[in-house]
């Protein structure tokens, strides 16, 4: 699995790469926003180009540096994607344009496709398409059929979205047990059929408390973020489709571990939880350990 950056703070950039762990990064506008008002607190002034140009070196030849459009219809998107493109791509050949799966918004005029459109005009001009806030699995394939090098599904925004329904109001950085939610349903739905045996079949599978907690645990039959991940490996695998899968919106170290069970391509990971994956308490305690039992005589080896 290779590992992104999702980050456009150029200090964490430069940070995570001298790691020697990440083969690209991730942008997005809030992302771009953030870094910009950290430099801003700090006084200093944002050159954007030349802090774009920056970020796309430091990642280096080959790494990708994905950079999102911010228009909703089609021709601009192109402008914007190719404008991206011959700007940023020359400085180490690693730019990928980021475009919505769909630009449908019920107030506004651009229809669900103009996003799509895009995508296949500039995958089809030879230049790769991340397409981003992928949330189900026929989104992906969508993606993957109009020519996109990258889909990304937001795991994180689905989990949000399961636990607002359910009413959970954890942490969202929190690591939340979804195969523990599944096992709940699972023993209630038992419960509730067990006591319910000598109903047709119809009523049972129409029975309110039934449908209830199938539809509240899951968004359009996707029980967690990983699971997106993992729908959207096995139809990739099944039509062995070339469009890589970047696991993003990930918040913590478990949801990398099981993006990464689930067979995604790329994980996109904050640079928070890139340290988050290093840690563990006796890890700490054995450095400890180790520190304190070297003997001079070892010690000795290492002297000037
Ligand atoms: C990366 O491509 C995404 O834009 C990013 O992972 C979104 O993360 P968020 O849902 O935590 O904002």
């Amino acid at each position: 699995m290779k590992i992104f950056v999702d980050t456009a703070k150029l200090n964490e950039i430069e940070e995570a790469c001298s790691w020697g762990v990440v083969d690209g990064v991730t942008t997005n506008p809030s992302l771009i926003k953030k870094a910009v008002d950290a430099l801003k607190e700090k006084g200093k002034k944002v050159e954007m180009v030349e802090y774009i140009e920056e970020i796309c070196r430091t990642v280096g030849k080959g790494k990708p540096v994905s950079l999102e459009v911010i228009s909703l219809k089609t021709e601009e998107m192109i402008k914007e994607g190719l404008l991206l493109y011959e700007k940023f791509n020359p400085v180490a050949d690693n730019v990928a344009i980021k475009i919505p799966i769909c630009t449908y918004q019920p107030e506004a005029t651009q229809s669900h496709y103009e996003g799509l459109k895009a995508i296949s005009k500039l995958s089809s001009q030879g230049i790769p398409v991340n397409v981003t806030l992928i949330m189900a699995p026929e989104q992906a394939i969508l993606a993957a059929k109009a020519g996109a090098s990258y889909a990304s599904p937001f795991a994180g925004r689905v989990d949000d979205l399961i636990r607002k329904k359910l009413g959970i109001s954890s942490n969202k950085e929190e690591y939340f047990n979804f195969k523990l939610l599944a096992r709940i349903i699972q023993a209630k739905l038992n419960k509730h059929l067990d006591s319910s045996l000598n109903q047709q079949i119809s009523t049972l599978y129409q029975a309110e408390q039934i449908t209830l907690d199938l539809e509240m645990a899951n968004d359009q039959g996707i029980s967690s973020g990983v699971e997106l991940v993992k729908q959207i490996a096995q139809i990739y695998q099944i039509y062995r489709i070339k469009t890589e899968i970047i696991a993003a919106s990930l918040r913590n170290a478990q949801q990398v571990r099981e993006a990464a069970q689930a067979g995604t391509d790329i994980s996109t990971i904050p640079f928070k939880v890139i340290e988050q994956m290093l840690e563990h308490p006796k890890t700490m305690e054995g450095i400890k350990l180790f520190s304190a039992d070297v003997v001079p005589e070892y010690r000795q080896i290492f002297a000037k």
